[in-house]
Order: structure tokens, then C-alpha cells, then sequence
């Protein structure tokens, strides 16, 4: 049997890629707080061109009819916007599970129960400290602390799933014991100690934030003994400070493979950073529709799958594992989106990655700390 002449056979479609799991809606750019590690864009969207509730709707029917099963509400804090209540209400009738990531400020105890009344599925409550003064300072929020105990305590006695998110770096990882212990008697199913990504607004602060190479080595002890005792009790997720990592994280699970996110204006974009990248062009829910942005968009494309690798990613055994890192650090740390994460060990890059780590080790305990400037009105 003769081979197919490549010239004339016909072309396959490429495959198409399955539908997303997951769906992030970045209600609001609009935030209480002023987190050094905030890893939004350094340009926030303006409360004027943010999505209605009629249009994030819309967005959340298009998104079941898609396959999304997961919501996750996020912002900047979607407490901010007064009309949360009838955006989870959307989200509910459109049959999606419902999780609102929040700081707790802005949720009093009505609003939750009116949450709980609509069908909001689960809180994930995000915690800056283990104690009032040095939480406080982190967020830049007074009175911050005690208020995101009080909203624990009503999600508590109203019986919603809680995960805490708890930010981890330089200044609080030493108190990683407490934060567990805390978590736990907050009553949360489940905790993420979350190190700090370094992506938009956090780079200011990186060499502030990041751990000593002995933190990260001792956060990885407490997990695996926290875990171990808390079996059954309270899941543990880590993500650690892949700076000191051997193989980089698989940054959304693969680019365009699992989740989207809807920035507060209705831009669909592959990964919360991905704004960080230059070239890169963005459709609009508000001009688009999101089957048609999911599967033909050039943003969604341009990391899809293997074929963009450079090496050693693109003959590397750990590629379909990795997916080669995370392109926006990627592009922070060398310039190209496309080169292996410079926390691989294998990058050619890893001068970029020793550098930050210099710099941080000379910066000391006192490096400065660059608050987040708030979205535009
Ligand atoms: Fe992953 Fe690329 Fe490193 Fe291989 S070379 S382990 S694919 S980042
Ligand atoms: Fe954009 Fe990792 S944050 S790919």
C-alpha cells in the first residue's frame, strides 16, 4: 500500500480541545485591600466597564452550555459589587457550582444568609495573617482581621463548606503551624497554603516576599506532618514556592485545557496573568461568543498543546506532565513566553531564577513591601 502524498491528502481539522472544567469570573477589579502580593494586572478595569449582572448571566448560560461545571466568583472582591447576590443567583439557575473566593470584608451576616438562600455552594475565605497587627499590615486593611473571623464564625453556623486560602511567603511562613491550627478550628473543610505567585502587582514585591530556601524546606515538613495527622479531618493543599521547586508547576493544568477566566470587562483570558504577556490578543464575551473564544481564539491557541515548546521542553519526558511550566513566568523571568519556566532545573534560563533568589537573600527580612494600588473608580 502506497503512503498518502502529504501535498494532496486531506488536511485533518485539528482535534478539538474537550470543553473546560472550570470557569474563574473576575466580578471586580475593586478590593478593600491593598495586598503587596495581589497578582492582578498593575492595570486594574474601571468600575464603569465592568460586566452587568445581565451580561455575567449571560456569560454563565453560555459557560453551562459549553460543559464548565465549577464557578468560581472572584475578583478583586465580589462582595464590592452590590448586585453579587442576583449574579450567584444567575449562576445557580444556570446549574453551576458556585464558590465564592472572598476576603470576608464587605459579607455581613445577611448577606451570607441571603448567599445560602439563593444556593451558593461554597466560601473560599482568604487569610492574610494568624493574628490581627501583622494580617492587618499585609492587607493594608484595619480591622480587617477581626472582621474575616466574624464572617468565618457566620459561614460556620450557617454550614457552608469552607476552604481558607491562606497566602504564604517570607514574612508569614515561619507561622505555618498556627495557620493550620487556625484553619481547623475556623472549621474549614479544606486548606490551601497557597505560596506566593510571583505575577502582576506581586513582582514589585518579590524580593520582599520570597522564602529562604530553609522556609520552603521546612513548610514542605509541616504539610506532610499536618497532613498526616489531619487525614480525614481537613484536606491540605500546598502550593509551594516553586522558586526552590526541581520541576515547575503545571500552571492551569495545561494552557487552554482546563479552566478560562473572565477579567471584570468580559475579556476571556487563558490564565489570570495572562494579560502579562505581550502579542497576545484577547476577545470579548460582550463581542464573542465563549464556545466560539474557547475553541478558535488566538490567545487560547497560542500555547495550546505541544507544538509552541521550545527546547528542552519540546523533547522533554515531562512535558504532557508539566506542560512546561507557566508561560507568564516564563515571560516575567526571560522576555518569552514560549521558554521553559526558568524553574525547571533543566531551563537554560536558571540564571534569571538564581538572580531573584540573590536578590532577595541581600534584600534581608526588612525589603520593602509595595502595597497595591486600588482600581480606578
Ligand atoms: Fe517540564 Fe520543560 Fe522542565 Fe521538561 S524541560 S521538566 S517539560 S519545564
Ligand atoms: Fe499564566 Fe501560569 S499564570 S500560565
Amino acid at each position: 500500500m502506497t503512503a498518502p502524498d502529504p501535498q494532496t491528502a486531506p488536511r485533518q481539522a485539528p482535534e478539538a480541545p474537550p470543553p473546560p472544567i472550570a470557569m474563574l469570573a473576575e466580578l471586580t477589579h475593586r478590593c478593600p485591600l491593598s495586598c503587596p502580593y495581589c497578582s492582578n494586572p498593575l492595570e486594574l478595569t474601571a468600575r464603569s466597564a465592568e460586566l452587568s449582572a445581565e451580561e455575567w448571566a449571560d456569560a454563565f448560560r453560555q459557560a453551562a452550555a459549553l460543559g464548565v461545571l465549577q464557578l468560581h466568583l472572584s475578583g478583586g472582591e465580589p462582595a464590592s459589587r452590590r448586585d453579587l447576590e442576583q449574579i450567584v443567583a444567575a449562576a445557580v439557575e444556570a446549574e453551576l457550582y458556585t464558590n465564592l473566593i472572598t476576603s470576608g470584608v464587605g459579607l455581613t451576616p445577611r448577606r451570607l444568609e441571603a448567599l445560602d438562600e439563593i444556593g451558593l455552594d461554597h466560601v473560599q475565605l482568604s487569610l492574610q495573617g494568624v493574628e490581627a497587627g501583622p494580617a492587618d499590615q499585609i492587607g493594608g486593611y484595619r480591622g480587617g482581621f477581626a472582621r474575616k473571623m466574624e464572617v468565618a464564625r457566620e459561614i460556620a453556623r450557617i454550614g457552608f463548606p469552607l476552604t481558607i486560602n491562606a497566602v504564604m511567603h517570607r514574612r508569614n511562613l515561619d507561622r505555618l503551624e498556627e495557620t493550620i491550627e487556625l484553619a481547623l478550628r475556623l472549621g474549614a473543610r479544606r486548606l490551601e497554603v497557597a505560596c506566593v505567585q510571583f505575577h502582576g502587582w506581586a513582582m514589585r514585591s518579590r524580593a520582599a516576599l520570597l522564602p529562604t530556601r530553609e522556609q520552603a524546606l521546612r513548610a514542605r515538613d509541616v504539610v506532610a506532618e499536618a497532613r498526616e495527622r489531619l487525614r480525614g479531618v481537613m484536606v491540605i493543599d500546598f502550593v509551594p514556592p516553586d522558586y526552590y521547586a526541581e520541576f515547575p508547576k503545571a500552571c492551569m493544568g495545561g494552557w487552554g485545557s482546563t479552566g478560562l477566566n473572565v477579567a471584570p470587562d468580559g475579556r476571556v483570558l487563558p490564565c489570570h496573568a495572562a494579560e502579562t504577556i505581550p502579542g497576545l490578543s484577547f476577545d470579548n464575551l460582550r463581542r464573542r461568543p465563549l464556545a466560539e473564544i474557547w475553541l478558535r481564539s488566538e490567545a487560547f491557541a497560542a500555547f495550546r498543546g505541544f507544538d509552541w515548546m521550545e527546547e528542552p521542553c519540546a523533547s522533554c519526558e515531562r512535558k504532557t506532565r508539566d506542560f512546561g511550566g507557566c508561560r507568564c513566568q516564563a515571560q516575567a523571568m526571560t522576555g518569552r513566553a514560549s521558554a521553559t519556566d526558568p524553574t525547571c532545573s533543566r531551563s537554560p534560563d536558571r540564571a534569571a531564577l538564581d538572580a531573584a533568589l540573590r536578590e532577595a537573600a541581600e534584600a534581608g527580612a526588612e525589603a520593602p513591601l509595595v502595597p497595591r494600588a486600588p482600581a480606578p473608580g
